[in-house]
């Protein structure tokens, strides 16, 4: 049977809760309006056909001969299905693939997963497989962490997939366990900067916090005889006790694991309540931890994140995503809004001489596939 479908996979932004998922704690994201597409439609013969016209790249494989390729985008694809095929032991028919984008890259709002997430959903259902939205994570972080190199959680995967209009989720990521919390913001919204800077050894430097937090936990259940199963089981009550036996760094990344996880709680609750002003106080606490403490921002991020500070009409910002580059979110009064984005575009660019890209969005639901023909 011949069918095409047209498949849209949203990015995601994250309210609060930066570098917790692959600690096993909570974050609050919601996936977005900006997306990647794809047109899928299986084809005789035995060559899959992959046309990227966001980046005007082009490629063809089989099945029989699927390894990792020295053209980095190419693995995102490769990586997908490969999984389908290999690990999950699934038969799918040769396809071929259009892909365009309205995700800037780099810009700490998941171009990525949204990629391997699309890509996936949509093979699944040309093909009919019976795999789960569960399953897909899985299989999305398996393609980042083996084939893209970067060792991490699943926050964007989870909510690429999940996603619901107008909610954000609050989702504990060791159990994935989640509710929708209502993302209304009443006389405010979110606006996100992009800094258009992507600082190198971003991806190391991330796969190191990865690591740094394992060896936390590690020091932490040989000291108290515990079995934590993740950083974020500790107890804020715990952290000034790890001074005593984590060294200086460690101790530091612990600390605002634990804490950043307990202010995503405390975010919750706060955005239930309409407690905005409380709630534009955690998004800058979490952006001090960031900085001072995980040591994940960068100059162009603190420079945008102090520049709000001033203004009564904006309750909270910080940077999103892995860091040294991409996005802050801010939640700044309607009526504000296009004064603040005009003083921090020209700010911006008289500092560091570059533009500024102002991201204005909206919650959508998570991965929508249609139907466009069956034969
Ligand atoms: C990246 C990773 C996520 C998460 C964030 C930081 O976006 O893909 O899994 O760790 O960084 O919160």
């Amino acid at each position: 049977m011949n069918r095409k479908i047209k498949v849209e996979s949203p990015g995601r932004i994250n309210l609060i809760g930066e570098h917790v998922d692959y600690n096993g704690g909570s974050v609050l994201p919601g996936a977005i309006d900006k997306k990647v597409e794809f047109l899928i439609e299986n084809i005789e013969g035995n060559k899959c056909i992959i046309e990227s016209r966001t980046i005007n790249k082009k490629f063809e494989f089989e099945f029989s001969n699927l390894k990792k390729s020295n053209e980095h985008w190419e693995n995102y694809i490769i990586g997908t299905v490969n999984n389908l095929i290999n690990k999950k032991k699934q038969t799918i028919s040769s396809f071929k693939c259009v892909i365009k984008s309205s995700l800037p890259i780099g810009a700490g709002i998941s171009s990525s997963s949204a990629l391997i997430s699309g890509l996936a959903s949509g093979l699944i259902e040309i093909n009919n497989l019976q795999i789960d939205k569960n399953e897909i994570v899985d299989i999305v972080s398996d393609v980042e962490h083996n084939y893209i190199g970067l060792k991490g959680g699943i926050m964007d995967q989870f909510t690429i997939l999940n996603g619901k209009k107008n909610k954000l989720i609050q989702l504990e990521c060791y159990s994935r366990n989640f509710n929708y919390v209502n993302a209304d913001f009443n006389d405010f919204q979110i606006i996100l900067l992009n800094t258009n800077v992507e600082h190198n050894l971003a991806d190391t430097a991330y796969n190191d916090r990865v690591e740094e937090c394992n060896n936390a936990l590690k020091i932490i259940n040989n000291k108290f005889n515990n079995n934590y199963s993740t950083l974020c089981d500790v107890s804020p009550h715990l952290v000034s006790e790890l001074k005593n036996i984590l060294e200086t760094k460690i101790y530091n990344r612990a600390s605002f694991v634990i804490n950043e996880n307990q202010r995503t709680c405390d975010a919750a609750k706060k955005l239930n309540e309409s407690k905005f002003y409380d709630l534009g106080s955690l998004m800058y606490k979490s952006h001090s931890g960031l900085k001072d403490l995980y040591e994940v921002s960068c100059d162009e991020l603190d420079f945008l994140v102090d520049l709000t500070k001033p203004f009564e009409k904006i309750l909270g910002a910080r940077m999103m995503g892995g860091g040294f580059g991409g996005c802050t979110i801010n939640l700044v009064e309607k009526s504000f809004k296009n004064e603040f984005i005009e003083k921090a575009c020209k700010s911006y660019k008289d500092k560091f001489r570059i533009d500024l890209t102002p991201i204005e969005i909206t919650i959508c639901d998570g991965v929508k596939i249609k139907n466009l023909q069956t034969d």
